[in-house]
């Protein structure tokens, strides 16, 4: 089977609509076709700050939604990226080829640079892509199902690899991103220009996974719209609508014209009231699970462990290789 590998930051208690709209739901597609592994990328978390017994938290919480959402830890690989050393490892050594203004013209890099301030803008925040390549090409990565923001560091990524083949001898799989494009980037529901992000300053336009249903209901009862009054995807000029369409269109499995038209000459209450029926009939149960899940945090560190023997495994073989090529000596 061919390889998959993707992954998510633990930097927030719960996943965003984002999140599962734009990479998790692919996710379960892809799993029982490819040899996947799904990492829970807690070194990349520590790139913003964070309370450490809170990121522990937010670790097994990512890893119990991605279960939820319908992840097989039996069948994919679902591990904790800092279990496998091979990661930051690899991450040195790729290092080594990363251009210093190839680096810089990463724009996630500009943007969070810019938000965070410059006390906050570590060298880990600039070495990160660095870090997302080596999670990528330790195991032979055939694809990478992603959202838009995350295409710059796959093409990084596949620079990289293609470099060192031809200048080490191949060592490495050049990988490509799978990007959905009607559900590449999800909006703030307030800010329906912005993408929807964990980091997001207001929470009221998140919609986050593990919200309470009546939460989830204000919040898009509350969501921007425009005057027009028309249930009608124009992306340029009703953004807030098209967004809420990409939404309902998405969990519901129809299409944006089918839901137009079942809307047509009603107000946008009953669209509102009819995307809140959509989205909690499908967070719901993911939520449900999750919190069960989270009641035995003994037995998904047991799951988690397994899971990071299996990773490690492949991941020792590219580093091994990789170490070879550059010409480090063997310890004997
Ligand atoms: P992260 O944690 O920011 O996001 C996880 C996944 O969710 C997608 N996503 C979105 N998709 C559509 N609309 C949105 N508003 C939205 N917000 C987030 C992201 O594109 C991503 O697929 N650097 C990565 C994590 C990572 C990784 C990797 C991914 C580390 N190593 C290796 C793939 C392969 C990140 O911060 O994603």
């Amino acid at each position: 089977k061919p390889r998959l590998y993707s992954g998510m930051q633990p930097s927030a208690d719960s996943l965003q609509a984002g999140n599962y709209i734009g990479a998790l739901v692919q996710w379960r597609d892809l799993q029982q076709a490819y040899d996947a592994f799904f990492s829970v990328v807690d070194l990349h978390a520590l790139t913003q700050p964070s309370i450490p017994d809170e990121l522990r938290a937010k670790t097994r919480r990512t890893a119990a939604q991605y279960i939820a959402a319908g992840i097989e830890p039996s069948q994919s690989t679902l591990y904790v990226q800092s279990h496998v050393a091979a990661h930051a490892e690899l991450t040195w050594i790729l290092s080594t080829i990363t251009g210093f203004g190839e680096a810089n013209r990463m724009t996630q890099f500009k943007d969070k640079s810019q938000r965070y301030g410059n006390e906050n803008t570590t060298v880990g925040l600039f070495t990160y892509p660095v870090l997302m390549a080596a999670d990528i090409l330790l195991y032979q990565t055939d694809i990478v199902p992603v959202g838009e923001d995350q295409k710059q560091h796959v093409e990084l990524t596949r620079d990289l690899a293609e470099r060192f083949n031809s200048r080490y001898g191949t060592a490495f799989t050049v990988p490509r991103a799978v990007i959905q494009k009607e559900t590449a980037r999800i909006y703030d529901l307030q800010n329906p220009t912005s993408k929807m992000s964990k980091s997001a300053e207001s929470d009221a336009g998140v919609l986050w996974l593990l919200d309470d249903p009546a939460i989830t209901k204000k919040k898009i009862m509350r969501a921007v719209t425009d005057s027009e009054g028309a249930v009608r995807f124009d992306r340029e000029n009703k953004p807030g609508v098209s967004n809420l369409l990409v939404i309902y269109a998405a969990l519901s499995g129809r299409q944006v014209p089918a839901i137009e038209d079942e809307y047509a000459g009603r107000g946008y209450g009953d669209f509102k009231k009819g995307l809140a029926d959509v989205v909690i009939g499908e967070f719901g149960p993911v939520r449900e699970r999750a919190l069960a899940l989270l009641d035995d945090p003994a037995e998904l560190d047991r799951m988690l462990a397994a899971n990071a023997a299996r990773a490690s495994e492949v991941a020792e073989r590219t580093l091994a290789d990789v170490y070879d090529k550059v010409g480090l000596l063997r310890r004997a």
